[in-house]
């Protein structure tokens, strides 16, 4: 198993119970916060997600929904991230305040469509391999489909699916959840063996394996579990006045 242990996550939000429909801010916070510590020599900073939220969710609708992993990087490239203490974590959207100021922006970052690969042999996931590589190299935000039944999965097994395919949603009322991939493996087990990506949750430490999980990255009923992934290549730093960091 690659499992990224130099640039560690912080702990926070998997030992807090994030509310449903803020996890997409706390899955980007949390890579972003981990390319910090890693460009910056070690030094931590913690990021709001709750600004994220506040800007992206404004109805009871969006509330319940949340918000996709490609609208959030793009906000965050547009708009930047500010720090924890400036916006603490409610786990409701409050009114945006008008008066941010920026830490860091997203500069670069590539979409990655698994989606594309669902039929493809192993040898031909060339969008699969470059996740792979990627997650080498730190932490990244993906986004998942989320079935009612994930909610319960404890232990360090690999999670293939739903027995039954009516489990997933309808395209309208299919739930999507974002999580961070920190790593990848293979499980043999019962000469059976499954490819899977190491994720970590924002559902508390009672979730999974200490708030872990481990998807198959095969299909279930003609669908991929972990849908995309984004991975954020480039930021900038700016200062709390707004001049370059
Ligand atoms: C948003 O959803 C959470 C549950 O995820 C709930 O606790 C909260 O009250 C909701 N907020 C609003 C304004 O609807
Ligand atoms: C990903 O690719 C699939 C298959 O080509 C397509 O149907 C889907 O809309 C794409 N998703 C996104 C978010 O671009």
């Amino acid at each position: 198993m690659i499992w990224f242990k130099e640039f560690e996550l912080q702990d926070s939000s998997v030992s807090l119970l994030v509310s449903l429909g803020c996890c997409f801010a706390f899955a980007i916070c949390g890579v972003l916060e981990t390319l910090h510590h890693k460009e910056n020599g070690g030094r931590r900073i913690i990021l709001s997600p709750q600004d994220i939220y506040n800007h992206l969710i404004k109805t009871k609708k969006e509330n319940k929904s949340g918000c996709s992993l490609f609208t959030t990087v793009n906000w965050v490239r547009d708009n930047g991230c500010v720090l924890e203490e400036t916006c603490p974590y409610k786990g409701t959207f409050k009114p945006a305040s008008l008066e941010r100021k920026p830490y860091l922006r997203i500069t670069a970052s590539r979409f990655i469509n698994l989606t594309q690969e669902v039929s493809f042999s192993e040898k031909d996931k060339v969008l699969h391999k470059e996740l792979q590589l990627a997650i080498r190299n730190g932490p990244v935000a993906a986004q998942m489909l989320w079935i009612k039944e994930m909610s319960r999965l404890k232990g360090d097994g690999v999670y293939s699916g739903p027995k039954d395919a009516t489990a997933f949603g309808t395209p309208t009322d299919q739930l999507r959840h974002s999580v961070i991939i920190v790593g990848y493996g293979q499980e043999r087990k019962n000469n059976q063996v499954k490819n899977y990506w190491l994720i970590r949750n924002s559902h508390g430490k009672t979730w999974g394996d200490k708030g872990y999980g481990k998807i198959d990255t095969a299909p279930c009923h003609g669908r991929l579990l972990v849908e995309c992934a984004c991975i954020i290549l480039g930021v900038t730093y700016e200062k709390p006045n707004g001049e370059p960091y």
